[in-house]
């Protein structure tokens, strides 16, 4: 066994395991994963992943994925490679499956950025490594987890912590949801009438919560929703490939801007989450995600933490 997995208190493993959807983890490896994160957090440097190459495919932008899983991996001691689908024959028609075979064979996991869910499930099957969502049109699981590890740090606790997603219904909400129903947390989405999330992942979503203790409920109004609310989240009215939409999307989504006024009816010790990058006064005001409650930039760090856990977990 590795030495820094020995002095480390906590020694999951999932070695081997795809990180699609938190659909496929138990709530104890959830717990597990959240526990080592902490630790990371105050144990940033290792060598557990000396020798150890991440491959990173980008079919869509990024600043905190990017970033986060490369600084993280060089933290534990490996390297990461960054793969611009543009660049790479991926982009010109190469399959997945041809792409997947070929860097089983040059490094010990794959982080994909990309649209479909079919292709980072079709990536896992044929690779023979670990393949970690980095997001997807369905998913953002990375996200996820950071963002209840920062709520367990604001409030000390995910049970029956009441956590509002106000605005669409898209892979941050789906992430958000499924991982806050499985932890026993009140979830409450809120969006305009077809902006839902997926008709499957509410069903699973409520399952979870049947499972855990917790509740999830779906609601057009929003000051309904926030009532109480201990978290409060938003993101982009208009995902990465749905620019054409922007404008339209604005309109549709008047009243579902997260201001002042809204957060004022939720708890007086409300966190404000937001997965970044965000767009001021459209979905929040500049005075709610730069004041005091908000818990944006904790959210971005505890990105890196989170995913070296996942890293340490899946390579190791
Ligand atoms: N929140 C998030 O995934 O940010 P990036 O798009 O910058 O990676
Ligand atoms: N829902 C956003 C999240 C970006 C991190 C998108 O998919 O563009």
């Amino acid at each position: 066994m590795n030495s820094n997995i020995a002095t480390s208190p906590y020694t999951i493993s999932l070695k081997g395991r795809d990180l699609v959807t938190w659909l496929d983890y138990t709530v104890e490896e959830v717990h597990e994963l959240l526990s080592l994160a902490s630790y990371l957090k105050k144990n940033p440097h290792s060598k557990i992943l000396e020798g150890k190459t991440l491959g990173m495919i980008f079919e869509k932008s990024s600043t905190r994925t990017r970033v986060s899983f490369e600084a993280g991996m060089l933290q534990m001691g490996g390297h990461a490679i960054y793969l611009n689908s543009r660049d790479i024959q991926l982009g010109r028609g190469e399959s997945i499956e041809d792409t997947a075979r070929v860097l089983s064979s040059y490094v010990d996991g794959i982080m994909i950025r990309t649209f479909e869910t079919e292709k980072v499930t079709q990536l896992a099957e044929y690779a023979s490594i670990p393949v970690i969502n980095g997001l997807c049109d369905t998913y953002h699981p990375c996200q996820a987890l950071a963002d209840v590890l920062t709520i367990l740090e604001r409030k000390g606790t995910l049970k029956g912590v009441k956590a509002v997603y106000i605005g669409d219904g898209n892979n941050v909400a789906h992430s958000f949801m499924i991982l806050c129903a499985m932890l026993g947390m009140e979830v409450v989405v809120s969006c305009p009438e077809g902006y839902e999330p997926g008709k499957e992942i509410i069903e699973s979503t409520m399952n979870l919560a049947k499972k855990s203790g917790g509740s999830f409920e779906l609601t057009h109004d929003p000051n309904e929703a926030v009532k109480g609310a201990d978290v409060v989240y938003t993101d982009v009215w208009a995902s990465m490939g749905q620019e054409e939409e922007a404008i339209q999307r604005i309109e549709d989504f008047k009243g579902y801007q997260v201001n002042e006024g809204l957060l004022a009816q939720a708890a007086p010790d409300v966190t404000f989450l937001h997965c970044l990058p965000a767009h001021r006064e459209e979905e929040v005001t500049a005075a709610v995600i730069d004041g005091p409650h908000s818990a944006v930039f904790q959210q971005a760090e505890n990105r890196l933490h989170v995913q070296k856990a996942i890293l340490q977990s899946v390579l190791v």
